[in-house]
């Protein structure tokens, strides 16, 4: 549970395992993460943007605005070079709102049958969007590149890591918990608990005088 004395923040996901991960990289930081269930939720809000920017920040404002709190909230996708960067910022959608992530991930294979190894480069890619009650946001992005395989390979993970190969040649759904070490999320979210403890330290500091 919380500890009273720290400060506060809401992370604008429904998405259990980002929590999960959000608040094992906040412990560092002092700040305390409450998911939308302890907080008076809003409307979901539905990802209309046309970037992962638009997108993280309307989920991130919304949620301030209505809690009062600072909160986070990211938005992801997988780009294709040869599919022109495609899926994009419609990754969760890509092949149709009823097909399931194995569903997607042979959409997308079958999208690229004629396209050889060499020519299969992508790239996920996250945005982080740390909004304050008080109007103030900060960016973060983080980027993680590979290239897509020919058939899936791997049980661990979720979406397309069953179809995404990393520079050593195993796919993220092969290198289970390593995928927390280095994928676009995680990097983003590094970079934004920099933040976070900065403003902690600030807050700190100001109280102390
Ligand atoms: P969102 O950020 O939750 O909206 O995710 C967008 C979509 O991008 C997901 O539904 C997945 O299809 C895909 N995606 C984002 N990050 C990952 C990842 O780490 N592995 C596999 N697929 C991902």
């Amino acid at each position: 549970m919380p500890q009273t004395d720290s400060p506060r923040l809401v992370v604008a996901t429904s998405n259990k395992g980002k929590l999960r991960e959000i608040r094992e990289l906040l412990e560092p930081t002092g700040w305390t993460a409450l998911s939308l269930a302890d907080v008076i939720a809003p409307a979901g809000v539905i990802e209309t943007g046309r970037s992962y920017l638009e997108n993280a920040v309307a989920k991130a404002v919304s949620v301030a605005n209505v809690t009062g709190l600072p909160a986070l909230a990211d938005d992801s996708g997988l780009e294709v070079d040869a599919l022109d960067g495609r899926p994009g910022v419609t990754s969760a959608r890509y092949g149709g709102p009823l097909l399931s992530d194995a569903g997607r991930c042979a959409h997308l294979l079958q999208d690229l049958r004629a396209v050889p190894r060499a020519r299969r480069r992508a790239r996920f890619r996250a945005v982080v969007v740390l909004a304050l009650p008080g109007g103030q946001r900060f960016v973060r992005e983080g980027v993680l590149e590979g290239r897509i395989t020919e058939v899936e390979r791997g049980s661990n993970g979720f979406g397309y890591d069953p179809v995404f190969e990393i520079h050593d040649g195993r796919t993220l759904a092969e290198i289970g918990e390593e995928k927390q070490q280095l994928s676009h999320r995680s990097q983003a979210l590094r970079a934004m608990m920099k933040v976070l403890g900065e403003l902690h330290e600030h807050d700190g500091t100001r109280r102390a005088h």
